[in-house]
């Protein structure tokens, strides 16, 4: 299901030390999101994110602006029509929201119930939920026994069960570890294929992006100021939100798997990605002869990302001023892109 935001808007009343004040949470947000991929929304805290979600999925009405599912205007539903078109979605967070007092297998169940499902039915369809987050043999353990990991893969069976076309994950992976996050990500990619879904993404965590979404929108005090394929956000950021989220992290997701070499410690100055037909070609050496550079490659490595493998160097490039700035350009053209560190 593809999702479109037209200017939407929200605000907010609030009071900071007695002070009324208004908070536009949401300010003038457009977005495509296409169908059948996760999408990431990345921002950092109070960026509006959580309240971006709840107006695209239907928790709350937008000030103004229209959001549809399809072809579908959805923000102005009365209220059957609005229950119906909730069907459609399934959403996870961070804290799970499960009901502790419940097995995981009645967790699963309960969207089922309220839709009114024959016992049978849901027996079996808890039975394959389970089974498609790794858990059927923890059907009927008590909520409190499970690990934080294991609590997510029962919310992701319960957003599933009823067989949405949208999930919505508000930070689905901020309160686990690193390697929970990894397993988690993956999960959610590989339900995403099996069900044909569409993911949308909220997270602060630019690693989420990297090892689990296609396309990211970066969001800061309720506007988007950046948009596109996540390759090109990472080799490409055009702004200082953008650069700050990808400042400390590699776009490889671990350096050891994807066979970086690093020659020395010291970091070169020049940052070059390769993308498409560059993967192929000797540009490199190319330049070199072309302009009358030398360059020198510290670092290497491949990142896969979901949707393309990325080559990327570490590498000095020396030589008369006006030629190398020369040959950068070149490169630029050449399908490499290149940032100056
Ligand atoms: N129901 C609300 N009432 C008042 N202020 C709100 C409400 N929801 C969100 N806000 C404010 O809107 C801004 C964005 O919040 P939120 O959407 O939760 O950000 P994020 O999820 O990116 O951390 C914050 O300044 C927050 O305090
Ligand atoms: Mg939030």
């Amino acid at each position: 299901m593809q999702i479109k935001l037209e200017n939407l808007n929200k605000s907010y009343d609030s009071v900071d030390n007695g002070q009324k004040q208004v908070i536009h949470a949401v300010d003038g947000v457009s977005l495509d999101i296409p169908e059948n991929t996760v999408f990431g929304i990345i921002g950092k805290s109070g960026a509006g994110k959580s309240s971006l979600v709840r107006l695209v999925s239907m928790l709350e009405k937008p000030d103004s602006g229209k959001v549809f599912y399809g072809d579908k205007r959805v923000d102005n539903l009365p209220k059957k029509e609005l229950i119906a078109e909730r069907r459609k979605i399934g959403m996870i967070f961070q804290n799970f929201n499960l009901f502790s007092s419940r097995t995981a297998g009645k967790n699963v169940a309960y969207p089922l119930e309220i839709a009114g499902v024959p016992k049978e039915k849901i027996a079996a369809k808890v039975k394959e939920m389970l089974a498609l987050v790794g858990l059927s043999d923890r059907e009927n353990a008590p909520i409190s026994t499970l690990s934080g990991g294991q609590k997510q893969r029962v919310a992701i069976a319960r957003a599933l069960a009823a067989e949405p076309e949208i999930l919505f994950c508000d930070e689905a992976t901020s309160a686990l570890d690193p390697n929970t996050t990894q397993q988690i990500l993956s999960l959610i990619k590989e339900i995403q294929q099996k069900m044909n879904l569409t993911v949308v993404m909220i997270t602060h965590q630019m690693e989420v992006v990297r090892d689990a979404c296609e396309s990211v929108a970066v969001i800061e005090n309720g506007r988007v100021v950046e948009c596109g394929k996540v390759k090109d956000i990472f080799t490409n950021p055009k702004t200082e939100t953008t650069r700050d989220f990808i400042k400390n992290i590699s776009l490889s997701s671990s350096d050891a798997k994807d066979g970086i070499v690093k020659w020395t410690e010291k970091k070169g100055s020049y940052l070059l990605h390769f993308l498409g037909s560059a993967t192929g070609e000797p540009v490199l050496c190319r330049m070199a002869k072309e302009f009358d550079v030398c360059f020198n490659i510290l670092a290497a490595g491949i990142a896969h990302l979901p949707d393309e493998d990325v080559g990327y160097m570490e590498a000095d490039i020396s030589g008369e001023e006006s030629a190398v700035a020369k040959a950068v350009a070149w490169l630029s053209e050449n399908n490499v892109r290149v940032q100056k560190k």
